[in-house]
């Protein structure tokens, strides 16, 4: 059975792009694969988080991704952290990572253009934590967005050159995993093409948000002056909100909205009315979800602890033959 990975940065809650966009397609491949699935705490550093928010980000991802079904049984769910042999493999992988293919990498590049200040060893080494991450499990297959398909193929070089430079056939190269059609893209509600937090404060849906905030926010979403002719192509923030309500809402009421945008009598007002009334319907069983799992602590525990115990017997086993292909014996 092909090994599958993901990491994720505990860096905020996980809004319906995230849930479309990924977790979905993770919750069922948890059936099909021998699935990791973690929050990358220790990337997080980069940008020093004080140790409360550390602590309560890393908590709420995984309360949400219980929450969103992901199942402790079925995969290996962990937190980074809790599996330090991450690090070693780390340290060796810098030993043969160069300077200059860091710094040529385009997330470094883009993080110190936007943050001078800021300019660490961590951030640096970014793509080898990550390929560390990756081979530590010798993960074949890797969901990745574009943003990180470069550092997958730095993964593919670091692993290549180790096998190289010790003359074994050890490290696999990881592919990147294609949903392809079962990727949904979310759009935002501002009238940015993605949902997501950073594109500003009301854009995204979340799948902690409370019916009142989801009314809020649909309410303020972004349209424009409406059709003035039949049957006229939809300008870009119309098919945005559109594309929405065919995640969350059933294909009658789409169509019912269709024909009255083609009719150039829709109401933009009612439409986004229903659209969050069935939004608030869709996430409600998580709002529900999240908050029973945050208020059992003794499950939480006992769901990192197991993961922990997975992800650190496939480590120690990835590190032990590492550890001796490198030339350190366990006698001299
Ligand atoms: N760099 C990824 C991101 O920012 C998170 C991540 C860390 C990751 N380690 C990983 C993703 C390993 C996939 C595999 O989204």
């Amino acid at each position: 059975m092909e090994t599958v990975l993901s990491g994720i940065r505990p860096t905020g809650n996980l809004h319906l792009g995230n849930y479309f966009g990924a977790l979905k397609n993770f919750i069922k491949m948890q059936n099909e694969y021998n699935c990791y699935f973690f929050i990358a705490d220790y990337h997080s550093l980069t940008t020093h988080p004080n140790p409360e928010n550390l602590q309560n980000n890393v908590r709420q991802i995984l309360i949400e991704y219980l929450a969103a079904g992901l199942d402790p049984e079925k995969c290996t769910l962990y937190i980074q952290s809790d599996v330090p042999e991450v690090i070693e493999l780390y340290l060796f992988l810098n030993m043969n990572a160069y300077i200059g293919e860091l710094e040529r990498c385009a997330s470094f590049k883009d993080k110190i253009r936007k943050n001078p200040q800021n300019i660490n060893a961590g951030l640096l080494t970014y793509p080898t934590l990550m390929a560390a991450d990756i081979l530590l499990h010798k993960a074949t297959k890797v969901p990745v967005g574009k943003d990180q398909e470069q550092h997958l193929e730095m993964t593919r070089t670091f692993a290549n050159r180790f096998n190289r430079i010790y003359g074994v056939d050890y490290f696999v190269e990881p592919q990147a995993f294609n949903f392809g059609e079962n990727l949904v893209k979310i759009p935002g509600l501002n009238g940015s093409g993605k949902m997501g937090k950073s594109e500003g404060e009301g854009n995204a849906i979340y799948l902690a948000d409370k019916p009142d905030m989801i009314r809020k926010k649909v309410m303020k979403a972004v349209t424009d002056s409406g059709p003035t002719i039949e049957n006229q192509e939809k300008p870009e923030v119309i098919k945005n909100l559109f594309q929405l309500m065919s995640v969350v809402s059933t294909p009658d009421t789409v169509q019912y909205f269709d024909e009255q945008y083609n009719k150039c009598a829709i109401r933009y007002g009612d439409m986004k009315k229903q659209l969050a009334e069935d939004m608030i319907k869709f996430v409600s069983p998580f709002t529900e979800r999240i908050e029973e799992l945050k208020a059992d602590n003794e499950y939480l525990e006992k769901v990192v602890k197991i993961g922990a115990e997975k992800a650190r017997e496939s480590a120690r086993k990835t590190i032990k033959e590492v550890r001796e292909i490198i030339g350190f014996k366990s006698s001299l």
